[in-house]
């Protein structure tokens, strides 16, 4: 069975000590309970080995926003996937929106991208999504077949241990979420279009996460849609409350 994932994106927010006291706050928050999925925080380059030292990754995983498309040598200011693992995380995300719109990131930059974080065992959280424009006009099945797409030169094996975030863009930080009937019909879209390439099997394997203002009060009922697998929480994971009251929406 698939694994239900709440995974927080900090984004470019918090100094490495207010991230470290958040990290443990989340921590100490997930100790006390039972959580019905897996959770992750992904965090700025600057803060991977400080949290790492003050969580239990068995509780809480931990996940970098990025990674670079090479190998390693003269490309000032970026940081590797063999990087990124070597400071103990095991999840880096990809593709983000932001990442696409303000830092020009394509498909090919992306696949590469991919391909260097499974070699380095790190779990891609891949994303997709529509803009506003997209989804007015209609093209927004076509718009996040062709961003899934772009992994499908990975073999059957490496495709398996992707995780994939919809995340709409027009409801990232707007306070707009999808409807539940909306992000069920994408999700279902992305599962369909899996299941052409690699089989029907392979793609119940995949989960898909659902990210765009996602909080407490709207969390259960995404998440009780059949292929929304969790979410990637942006403003909400930035205080440990309304983070776990996510988490929550799967006990
Ligand atoms: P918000 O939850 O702030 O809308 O951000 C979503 C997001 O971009 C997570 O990656």
């Amino acid at each position: 069975m698939r694994k239900n994932i709440v995974a927080g994106n900090w984004k470019m927010n918090t100094t490495v000590q207010e991230g470290i006291s958040l990290a443990q706050e989340v921590n100490g928050l997930l100790k006390n309970m039972k959580a019905n999925c897996d959770v992750v925080i992904c965090v700025p380059f600057t803060h991977l080995v400080p949290v790492n030292g003050v969580i239990d990754q068995n509780i809480v995983g931990l996940g970098a926003e990025n990674c670079a498309d090479k190998v390693k040598g003269a490309f000032t200011g970026e940081v590797s996937a063999q990087m990124v693992a070597s400071t103990g995380a095991n999840y880096v995300i990809l593709g983000h929106s932001e990442r696409r719109q303000y830092y020009g990131e394509t498909n090919e930059t992306l696949i590469e991208k991919t391909r260097l974080a499974l070699e380095n065992n790190l779990t891609p959280i891949f994303c997709v999504g529509e803009v506003l424009e997209e989804r007015e006009n209609g093209t927004y099945n076509d718009v996040v077949k062709s961003q899934v797409e772009a992994l499908f030169s990975l073999s059957a094996e490496d495709f398996a241990k992707v995780v994939i975030a919809y995340e709409p863009v027009w409801a990232i930080g707007t306070g707009k979420t999808a409807t539940s009937d909306q992000a069920q019909d994408m999700h279902a879209h992305i599962r369909n279009v899996i299941a052409e390439k690699y089989g029907v099997e392979l793609a119940q394997e995949i989960s898909i996460l659902y990210g765009g203002s996602c909080k407490p009060s709207n969390a259960k009922e995404l998440f009780a849609k059949p292929d929304v697998d969790g979410g990637l929480i942006g403003g909400a994971a930035l205080e440990a409350a309304s983070f776990i009251g996510i988490v929550e929406a799967f006990n």
